[in-house]
């Protein structure tokens, strides 16, 4: 079917912040919230999320308001995207304060965030995805990643796409970056990567999950 939106992008990107509250409660548990290392991560981690999430609040929501905004259940799921952002931005901020602070409930918090987290994107991915489908066009869902792409800029961009790929298995690398512009690709290999690489996100061993990327 020709016409069905590749929601490859927004799946990817949520394995991306799943993927970090992953390796901030490693570093927790380990005791390594205090490091460089894992406030670089967090600081990308927070940056990412809100680049998403303004983006979805400011664009997606309002035109999936239009297009099926009298479909049954339509304005209570709008409704629930929009509260479970919401509710996730205190638990960010409160998070990052504790970090900063070293705090002995890191861990819960850390827990909390990641429960509120896995919750919106599921909800999100089992049917505000659906009816994205059901309404939108692929051409729609295009304006939508240069909506992505206009808020992030060239610097955004050099940040989320080694960001995304790091980790990821050769395979799925190369079935995210196939939907890159080649010349984008080149330029995350020959700069973005080394210099995502350099930044040691979360902990330095994990630097070298990104050797073979691109
Ligand atoms: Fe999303």
């Amino acid at each position: 079917m020709t016409d069905q939106i590749d929601f490859t992008m927004m799946y990817v990107t949520h394995d991306a912040f799943r993927r970090d509250l992953v390796r901030l409660e490693a570093a927790v548990a380990d005791g390594r919230a205090a490091t460089q290392e894992v406030r670089k991560g967090w600081d990308n981690f927070t940056t990412q999320l809100h680049v998403h999430h303004t983006v979805e609040d400011e664009w997606l929501w309002p035109r999936l308001a239009e297009l099926a905004g009298d479909r049954p259940g339509a304005p209570t799921l709008l409704a629930e995207m929009e509260a479970e952002h919401a509710r996730l931005d205190p638990l960010l901020e409160e998070l990052g304060g504790a970090l900063e602070a070293n705090a002995a409930d890191l861990a819960e918090r850390v827990e909390t965030l990641t429960t509120v987290l896995d919750r919106h994107l599921e909800h999100e991915e089992d049917e505000a995805l659906p009816l994205i489908q059901e309404v939108m066009t692929p051409a729609d869902w295009k304006e939508f990643g240069s909506a992505m792409a206009r808020r992030q800029g060239v610097k955004g961009a050099a940040a989320y796409v080694p960001w995304i790929i790091d980790g990821m298995s050769r395979a799925d690398r190369r079935r995210f970056l196939a939907h890159l512009p080649a010349p984008v690709r080149a330029i995350n290999r020959l700069a973005w990567t080394p210099r995502y690489r350099r930044r040691r996100l979360w902990n330095p061993t994990e630097a070298g999950s990104l050797k073979k990327a691109a």
